[in-house]
């Protein structure tokens, strides 16, 4: 069906996730099916990017969540991770007027001291030049690993209760989701990842515990947003019940 089709199905259906988190993947399946080199997997992927961001617009998601680079991706090979570092700075130089255009408001998370600088300054420049946008707040997230996060947080915690400014009390789940990257954003309620893997691969360990998963069979780079709308058809059908008992 086509995106005109699936929006009024949509709202048709009932309340629209507020935060959608995606984990990109399936872009190297995508170009070796081609016999094309990995990186112009990652290249096609960007449209796919630009789609999925109208689409969140589109539908009224306030919270988009993108899985671009994990902990673990730096161990992939160096010249495919200079070429996904040159392809982000790639992306904030093409997309930041447009983004800046539609109201989308982007912020970079993950460890970006680990970046080399181009590439931490081309995406630190995205996040400053759409700063204010208010259809979508866009995270992208960079360098980016679930435990990592959740060891910078106790750290800080720790820091802060070594420091007397913090009770040991006082560490609780409010504390703790105050000190992570996504830090006062309600967490995603639903989570796509493409390419049919069925695994977390590190990714927003603490904020995922209750989110809705919807598993597309779709390469990262053939996703637009008709599969998006599917996936949110897909989670306004599940009913979310938090560990209690179904609504009567
Ligand atoms: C996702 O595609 C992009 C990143 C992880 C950066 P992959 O590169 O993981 O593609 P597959 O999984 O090898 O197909
Ligand atoms: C997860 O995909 C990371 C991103 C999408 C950025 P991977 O392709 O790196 O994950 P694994 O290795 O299949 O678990
Ligand atoms: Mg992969």
């Amino acid at each position: 069906m086509t995106p005109d089709e699936l929006l009024p199905q949509i709202r048709a259906s009932g309340d629209v996730p507020r935060h959608v988190a995606v984990i990109m993947d399936g872009n190297g399946r995508w170009a070796r099916q081609r016999g094309l080199p990995r990186h112009l997997g990652h290249r096609e992927g960007m449209k796919s990017v630009r789609d999925t961001i109208e689409g969140a617009v589109d539908v009224g998601v306030e919270i988009l969540t993108l899985y671009a680079f994990s902990t673990e991706n730096w161990a992939r090979p160096p010249q495919e991770v200079s070429a996904l570092m040159g392809l982000l700075q790639l992306y904030a130089r093409k997309e930041r007027a447009e983004l800046r255009k539609q109201g989308v408001e982007v912020h970079i998370l993950g460890e970006l001291e680990r970046l080399d600088d181009r590439t931490r300054s081309a995406v630190e420049g995205i996040a400053e030049a759409t700063r204010g946008g208010d259809a979508l707040r866009l995270n992208l997230m960079i360098s980016y690993g679930g435990r990592e996060e959740l060891v910078r947080a106790a750290r800080e915690l720790a820091l802060r209760v070594a420091a007397g400014e913090l009770d040991a009390d006082e560490v609780d789940e409010e504390a703790v989701e105050g000190a992570l990257f996504t830090a006062g954003l309600p967490d995603p309620d639903l989570l796509i990842r493409t390419s049919g893997e069925r695994r977390l691969s590190n990714f927003l360990l603490w904020q995922l515990a209750y989110a809705e998963w919807h598993i597309s069979p779709v390469l990262w780079p053939d996703f637009r947003r008709e599969d998006l709308y599917a996936a949110i058809l897909d989670f306004q059908r599940r009913e979310r019940r938090f560990g209690r008992v179904p609504s009567p």
